[in-house]
């Protein structure tokens, strides 16, 4: 580890004190918004503020924030790597830039991801690329904007605690650039996930924002396995789509932590419209964590399931076949890249 970053974990600003009680009231996160409202005016001053904004829980959050502390002088960048899912990019620039007036820039970097991402097939590449690609995109928009001194993080309290530990390579901390030259901003850092959605509604982000669950940063380029293709990558979004309503409608968003379709680079032989059809497999995958390390596979209504292969199969161009993943974690992932 280098100096500077066994710098940032000592540092005692960087250490939740037991002290400190759990965010869970809306009385408390008002008081919690106040005082970081209060202490980000004093650390940016007049200064200009970079936010790289997902549409993640962490990254929205303290876009809000900062809107309330310092308006205009933040600039949100959402790069759309075309890896999102439907409709995120929309969502995330109807709440930030219609509703809270945001200085929002949207990138939609889609064909420069996808030419890039054209005939890689293996998992880690594939990452390499887009997390590559995306730091790209993000400095090449932050330097036509002059005078920037701050830089936005949604780093909370588990990413100091797991790059601490090496355990999350891929994450926030572990994944800054070791020669950042501007100032961090993380006014989040020392909370958890569930106090980060607390903060997330008294700052009046919609629940599907505040409440979305967990998205990988390479999106759904680890869900269209081996090498993307933009119609096998269409029909995965539909098909993740349909899912997404489904759940919803019968309340399994509430209850189930992470849902996701995946259509791998195979096709099955099938019949539609009476004709032989060689499409593409579906696997719909819906598992229960606390952690992440291991998960239990969600035991979904039979009919329920029918119902949704029924949609899928037949509502998704390319799609003929549905299949449910029963496999916990371990011996096999949460994603299947
Ligand atoms: P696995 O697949 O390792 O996933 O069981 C555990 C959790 O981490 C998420 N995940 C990622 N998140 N970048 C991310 O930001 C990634 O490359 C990545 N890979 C997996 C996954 O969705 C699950 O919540």
């Amino acid at each position: 580890m280098s100096d500077a970053r066994m710098e940032y974990y000592e540092n005692s600003e960087n250490i939740r004190p037991e002290s400190m009680d759990r965010i869970e009231t809306r009385e408390q996160a008002d008081a919690f918004i106040a005082d970081q409202v209060e202490k980000l005016r004093a650390q940016i001053g007049d200064g200009k503020v970079l936010l790289a904004l997902s549409g993640g829980v962490d990254s929205s959050v303290v876009a809000a924030l900062l809107i309330k502390a310092v308006g205009k002088q933040l600039t949100c960048i959402h790069v759309n790597h075309g890896l999102m899912r439907k409709g995120e990019s929309q969502m995330v620039i109807d709440v930030f830039q219609k509703q809270l007036g945001a200085n929002l820039i949207y990138v939609d970097a889609t064909d420069r991801f996808l030419d890039l991402l054209a005939g890689v097939s293996d998992p880690e590449q594939k990452r390499k690329i887009i997390g590559g690609e995306f730091i790209k995109v993000f400095d090449e928009e932050a330097a036509k904007i002059e005078g920037v001194g701050f830089l936005g993080q949604g780093t909370i309290y588990p990413d100091i605690l797991e790059s601490k530990d090496g355990i999350k390579a891929h994450h926030n901390v572990g994944g800054l650039p070791e020669d950042v030259k501007l100032e961090l901003v993380e006014p989040l850092k020392l909370l958890f996930k569930d106090e980060v959605r607390v903060v997330g509604a008294a700052l009046g982000l919609p629940d599907t924002m505040v409440n979305r669950q967990p998205f990988p940063g390479p999106g759904l380029g680890v869900r269209c396995t081996g090498a993307i293709t933009r119609d096998r990558l269409e029909a995965l979004r539909e098909s993740d789509a349909i899912l997404r309503e489904e759940f919803a409608k019968h309340g399994l968003d509430k209850k189930v932590w992470q849902y996701f379709t995946v259509v791998p680079d195979m096709k099955a032989t099938g019949v539609k419209n009476g004709k032989r059809a060689f499409e593409w497999v579906c696997i719909i995958r819906a598992v229960n964590t606390k952690d992440a390390m291991s998960a239990s596979i969600e035991r979904i209504d039979w009919e329920l399931l029918e119902h949704i292969s029924y949609r899928i199969t037949h509502e998704v161009n390319g799609i003929n076949r549905c299949l449910y993943d029963v496999t916990a974690k371990p011996t096999g992932t949460i994603e299947f890249e």
